[in-house]
């Protein structure tokens, strides 16, 4: 089975969108410096890349992106490049960057631990890592919705299901 949320556009929309209110305090938290070299694992469109290469001076960052049609619509930014790749499997050499982050990959993978021992293999000595995802099963509804918990759990074990 493929990535959950596919690649139409009207979905690339919702996503970026998401995006744009999001990734002013990851970019904080992540605090990149000047000339540093990063890496996002699971880049998909690269609007995230672009914010982190903007966040200093010099910044490099490189996005791997294991969909082609993700790579296809991916949006160029000064300091970014995109690469395909498979998470499980970078191919850089080990050490290669001073920043490695993932955000909203580990939930689609195969095997999450696999992916993070791949970016501390690929981090410098010193380095830093960052991740983060979304916990689906922090929702509360006060007064409860037994109709909505009923599509939440639904969409839970479809999300479950739907990781390759
Ligand atoms: C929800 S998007 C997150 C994009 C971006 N990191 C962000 O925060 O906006 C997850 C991306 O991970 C990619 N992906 C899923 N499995 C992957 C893998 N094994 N290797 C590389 N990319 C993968 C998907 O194609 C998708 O583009």
């Amino acid at each position: 089975m493929g990535y959950i949320h596919g690649t139409e556009p009207r979905e690339q929309r919702r996503l970026s969108e998401l995006n744009r209110m999001t990734n002013r305090a990851f970019v904080a938290f992540l605090g990149v410096g000047p000339g540093e070299r990063v890496l996002e694992v699971g880049s998909g469109l690269g609007l995230l890349a672009a914010d982190v290469a903007a966040s200093a001076p010099g910044v490099e960052v490189t996005g791997v992106e294991r969909s082609p049609d993700q790579l296809a619509a991916a949006i160029p930014a000064p300091g970014v490049r995109h690469v395909q790749g498979d998470a499980h499997r970078l191919e850089f050499a080990s050490g290669s960057f001073d920043v490695v982050y993932a955000r909203y990959l580990l939930e689609h993978v195969a095997d999450p631990a696999a992916v993070v021992s791949e970016m501390h293999r690929v981090i410098r000595p010193g380095g830093r890592i960052a991740l983060q995802e979304n916990d689906i099963s922090l929702l509360r509804l006060d007064p409860p919705c037994s109709a909505f918990e009923e599509v939440w759990a639904a969409f839970a074990s479809g999300s479950a299901a739907a990781t390759p």
